[in-house]
């Protein structure tokens, strides 16, 4: 019989909601959930939360393409880090994952991973916003989930066809609706702009992008999801209008989803006044009122997940002035923590944003997020929900340092990630 290992003394907290129980994990997956029990290995889980392990809808891991800012095995350790066992990659690479070809070479870069990478294809080739990628292929190869994101798909009647299209391969995914994911911004309206456009951008002499940039594709796409019946993912809401919509028409009954970054509810356009690029992201950091809205859409459901927008920029890059550094920010490391000290969401909330939620929207309800229950894959993690410590880019496990919480303390730490019951990380340290 292979080695078994115990997490005793914890508080599980699952889509089922909270209990105190040990588990016993073997051959990568969870054989017992109960009272009392031992292993060859035991780890104490006495004052901690056992959680399944996060999902990310919304990671760029760099590869292929721009390995030196990040790569899926440095992202990936990252991940594991910042307590997620699946990571949805973003397809911006270089070239960008719009073909099978692109999609093997990310699931092979991702054989010494330390998570799950699932590779999210773009909806158009090269992500160019004229011909839609082959998405029957792409879906026959595993993809569930298509986006452009770092741009929004701007032609409408590209994007209707792309919902219809999208809408006839439930037969290939056993009646999985596939996920048209969109970063909403119109670019004429959000062309040139570098922050919001708002008294901060005013007083910096900036030029701004208007919360309507990113309200009118989402309002377009609520349209169209109605016309379609087609499945629509909001990347990064981050403005009050576009969580009224949302929760509009999810209350009308249209099956669409929507995620937030940790981001864009802790931090406003006043951190652009140090004209740090580490501020510098897409959708651009809005105001106090928008990060209030943010905040209510996710602790009442409007908002399905938080999402990291991981983003890795080389310091190189990062180091350029305001206007020509690119957008982006780190995540991955920082997500739990900063949503268990700023949401005020409580651990089972916290759970459904970071697991169960995610899981569930990109399709990997059957090995992520759900209940911890035997029978189960061992994707778990152990979580300290009460230990400071303070962000420090330069020890991070990624290869980027742009982190806009340099020096910040926050509250609620990893101790231990399993994926597919692998130690992944043993007392809050990559395993490797
Ligand atoms: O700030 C951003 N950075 N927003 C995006 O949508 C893309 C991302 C990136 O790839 O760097």
């Amino acid at each position: 019989m292979s080695a078994d290992l115990a997490i005793t003394n914890g508080t599980i907290v699952d889509a089922d909601g909270i209990r105190r129980a040990d588990l016993r994990i073997e051959n990568g997956v969870v054989v017992e959930v109960g009272e009392k029990l031992d292993g060859d290995t035991v780890i104490d889980a006495d004052g901690l939360v056992v959680s399944p392990g996060f999902v990310d809808l919304h990671t760029h891991l760099r590869e292929p393409g721009d390995e030196e800012a990040e790569t899926i095995q440095t992202g990936s350790r990252g991940a594991a880090l910042g307590g997620f066992t699946a990571c949805v990659v973003m397809p911006n690479t270089n070239p960008a994952i719009d073909s099978l070809a692109v999609v093997q070479q990310v699931l092979d870069a991702a054989s010494d991973a330390l998570c799950e990478i699932v590779p999210a294809a773009a909806m158009t080739i090269a992500r160019a916003g004229e011909q839609l990628a082959p998405m029957a292929e792409l879906v026959r190869a595993g993809v569930r989930i298509f986006t452009d994101d770092g741009t929004g798909l701007q032609n409408a009647r590209l994007m209707r066809t792309a919902l219809e299209y999208a809408g006839g391969l439930n037969h290939l995914t056993d009646g999985f609706d596939v996920v048209l994911a969109q970063h909403c911004e119109v670019e004429s309206l959000a062309a040139g702009g570098v922050m919001h456009e708002g008294e901060w951008s005013s007083v910096l002499g900036m030029p701004g992008q208007p919360a309507e940039a990113e309200e009118l594709m989402v309002m377009r796409d609520i349209a169209l999801a109605r016309l379609t019946g087609g499945r629509v993912h909001f990347q990064h809401v981050s403005t009050r209008g576009s969580v009224s919509m949302i929760r509009a028409a999810k209350e009308a009954g249209l099956a669409i989803t929507a995620e937030a970054t940790t981001h864009h509810f802790t931090l406003d356009h006043s951190a652009c006044q140090t004209y740090d690029p580490a501020f510098k992201v897409h959708p651009p950091l809005r105001t106090e009122d928008d990060i209030a809205a943010v905040k209510v859409g996710l602790l009442d459901g409007t908002i399905d997940a938080i999402a990291t927008d991981h983003a890795p920029h080389t310091r190189q890059a990062k180091e350029r002035p305001f206007l020509s550094a690119p957008p982006g920010m780190l995540g991955l490391e920082t997500a739990f923590a900063v949503a268990n000290t700023e949401l005020g969401a409580d651990i089972e909330q916290l759970v459904r944003l970071l697991s169960v939620n995610p899981a569930y929207i990109a399709g990997i309800d059957d090995r992520h997020g759900g209940r911890i229950e035997a029978g189960r894959p061992a994707n778990l993690t152990v979580l300290d929900l009460d230990e400071e410590w303070t962000v420090t880019g330069a020890a991070m496990a990624s290869r980027s340092t742009n982190t806009p919480y340099e020096g910040r303390t926050v509250r609620g730490r990893v101790r231990h990630t399993f994926w597919n019951g692998d130690h992944v990380v043993d007392m809050g340290e990559a395993t490797r």
